[in-house]
Parts: C-alpha cells; sequence; structure tokens
C-alpha cells in the first residue's frame, strides 16, 4: 500500500490545564479548565496531513495501556493507518503536561515512554511503505537516532523529507541537516540550534541563513503571529511569508498544524513554490491557534477556503 506522507514520531497524551498565568519555580496556581487530548508533535503533524487529504500512515510506539489502546482509535477515527503502530509493555504511552495562560502561550513537560523505544527493527519493517511515500516527516520527541535513521532510508530512496527539530536540542548532529529537505523550526529552536537571538523577521532571516548552511535543502522558520521566512539552497536570500493576524486562543500544536499542511502541500503540489506552501500552511495552523486543544483545534479540508487545495 502507498501512503503519500509518512510519519515517523511520536504520540503524547496531553493533560492540559488552563490558566491566567504560567507558574513560577515553586509556585502553586488555580487554573480554569482541565481537559485530556491527543497530541505528540508526530502524531499531531501526521493528522493535520490526513485532515486536509492524504493518505497518511504513522511510525511509532505507545504503551500497552489504556492510553495505548485510545490512541490507536484516534489514528482509525482520523483516517490514518494504524499497520505501523507498535504497542509495548515496557513503557507506558508517552504524556505532556501542558499549561496554557489566558495568552494562549504554553509551557509543556513531556515524558516520552514508549516513544523512545521506537527503533531501527520498525524502521525496517516499515521500509516498504517508506520507499513509496512522497514526503517523510520527523521530529525529536522520538530517539534521535531513530529520527535519524528514518530521514536517511527516505533520502535513499529519493523521498522528499521534511525535519522538525522539536524540542530542539544544543548540540544536534550535522547530519540531521543534511538528510532534510525542508528543515522546519520555530523562533525558540532556531535560538537554540544557531545561538544567535531571533525575535523578529531580521533575526530569523539571519538565523535561517546560518541553518541552511549546514546541509539542508530549505530552512523554513515559523514566527508565529509574523508567518514565517523561507530560505532555498538554490537563492541568496529568504523571503519573509506573513500570516494574517487573529486572535490566540490556544496555539498549543499551531507549528504541528503548519507542518501537517506544509507536508500535505509537498505531496499534493509537489511543483508549487515553497513561499506559496508556507503562506498556505501559515492560513491553516492559524485557524488551529483561534480554538483550544491541539488536535481538537485542526481544520479538517471542508473548514477550509477551497482556494488553499
Ligand atoms: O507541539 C505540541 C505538542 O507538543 C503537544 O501536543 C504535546 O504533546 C507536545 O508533544
Ligand atoms: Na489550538
Amino acid at each position: 500500500e502507498a501512503f503519500d506522507v509518512v510519519v515517523v514520531g511520536s504520540c503524547m497524551t496531553d493533560l492540559v490545564s488552563q490558566t491566567p498565568r504560567l507558574p513560577k519555580a515553586g509556585e502553586t496556581i488555580h487554573g480554569h479548565k482541565f481537559f485530556i487530548g491527543f497530541g505528540g508533535k508526530g502524531a499531531n503533524q501526521c493528522i493535520q496531513a490526513a485532515r486536509l487529504g492524504v493518505k497518511t500512515t504513522m511510525i511509532c510506539k505507545v504503551g500497552k495501556d489504556f492510553f495505548g489502546d485510545a490512541y490507536i482509535q484516534n489514528f482509525k477515527d482520523n483516517n490514518v493507518s494504524t499497520d505501523f503502530v507498535w504497542q509495548t509493555s515496557d513503557a507506558a504511552t508517552g504524556a505532556a503536561s501542558i499549561t496554557v495562560n489566558d495568552a494562549g502561550e504554553n509551557a509543556i513537560v513531556i515524558v516520552a515512554g514508549a516513544n523512545m523505544l521506537l527503533g531501527g527493527d520498525e524502521l525496517q519493517k516499515a521500509l516498504p511503505a517508506i520507499r513509496k511515500a512522497k514526503v517523510l516527516v520527523c521530529q525529536l520527541e522520538i530517539n534521535p537516532q531513530t529520527s535519524l535513521q528514518a530521514l536517511q532510508m527516505a533520502r535513499d530512496n529519493k523521498v522528499k523529507t521534511v525535519f522538525n527539530p522539536a524540542p530542539a536540542i544544543p548540540d544536534l548532529d550535522y547530519n540531521f541537516y543534511k538528510v532534510s529537505d525542508v528543515f522546519c523550526c520555530n523562533e525558540s529552536e532556531a535560538e537554540l540550534l544557531t545561538g544567535f537571538s531571533v525575535n523578529n523577521v531580521e533575526g530569523a532571516h539571519r538565523a535561517s541563513q546560518e541553518l541552511l548552511s549546514r546541509g539542508c535543502g530549505a530552512v523554513i522558520l515559523t514566527l508565529g503571529p509574523q508567518g514565517c521566512v523561507v530560505l532555498k539552497a538554490q537563492e541568496k536570500t529568504s523571503t519573509h511569508v506573513p500570516s494574517t493576524a487573529v486572535a490566540a486562543v490556544d496555539t498549543t500544536g499551531a507549528g504541528d498544524s503548519f507542518i501537517g499542511a506544509l507536508a500535505f502541500y509537498l505531496a499534493v503540489h509537489p511543483t508549487m513554490t515553497l513561499e506559496e506552501m508556507a503562506g498556505r500552511a501559515n492560513q491553516v495552523a492559524s485557524v488551529s491557534v483561534q480554538t483550544s486543544g491541539t488536535q481538537t483545534s485542526f481544520p479538517f479540508r471542508q473548514d477550509l477556503p477551497a482556494k488553499l487545495f
């Protein structure tokens, strides 16, 4: 079976508290609401791509527990193939403690659990799907070596690769850049990776030049309400792709909505310019920030203007 978008990555149960502000160290504060949702950057990205209308499969590992069973059902409900979803009794399904303040900003602690047990054996079993994919997407919520190996397998088979170095690690192996057709990160990840400050479009231009020089095919640096900056290897200067302003309720997973949409466009419109894809992905992600939750806020194709397709 052939899938357009293959995601090798994480599944997390999101435990979300809405609070007036983020607590300080040692502090207890009252929140106004608590809910449990399906999250994890890998699964979020896969589900956004699926909701836009491409065939997707997720290569991942969850626990043999209640949350793992529920997650598998969530994939089925969202039309994501579960052929390569493994369950282990050696660790619990990944969990994310998320605090969202009244400004829609968040702070997240993840315990990756079963996600860390996805490895080379599973990738080998999924090789037939990786080979036939149009796009493969990876992040850093699983063992980094597994992500790197998956990206390398895709590259060896001429499958387009999107790498989202999230959450970022300071000494990221340079091989990650070399196997990435599109290297897509946000401001804070770019700061951590480059040591440059990225608090405006100017800073983003400079950081994207540095990231590109490390060997990827293109860089997309997302800037929240300011849209993103796109820089391609064939070009000297980066382009700022602005986004239209919306009232943010919950920005959790907006970056994942963006990357899922980007993977969709790369698979369906491979000749479209990366700037055009990024502009459209900005619009998809901006829908997600206007309602609370992660996957619960990700739009379906029918919720979006036809001109985005
Ligand atoms: O990017 C948002 C995601 O990060 C959340 O769903 C949470 O699970 C964490 O992994
Ligand atoms: Na949201």
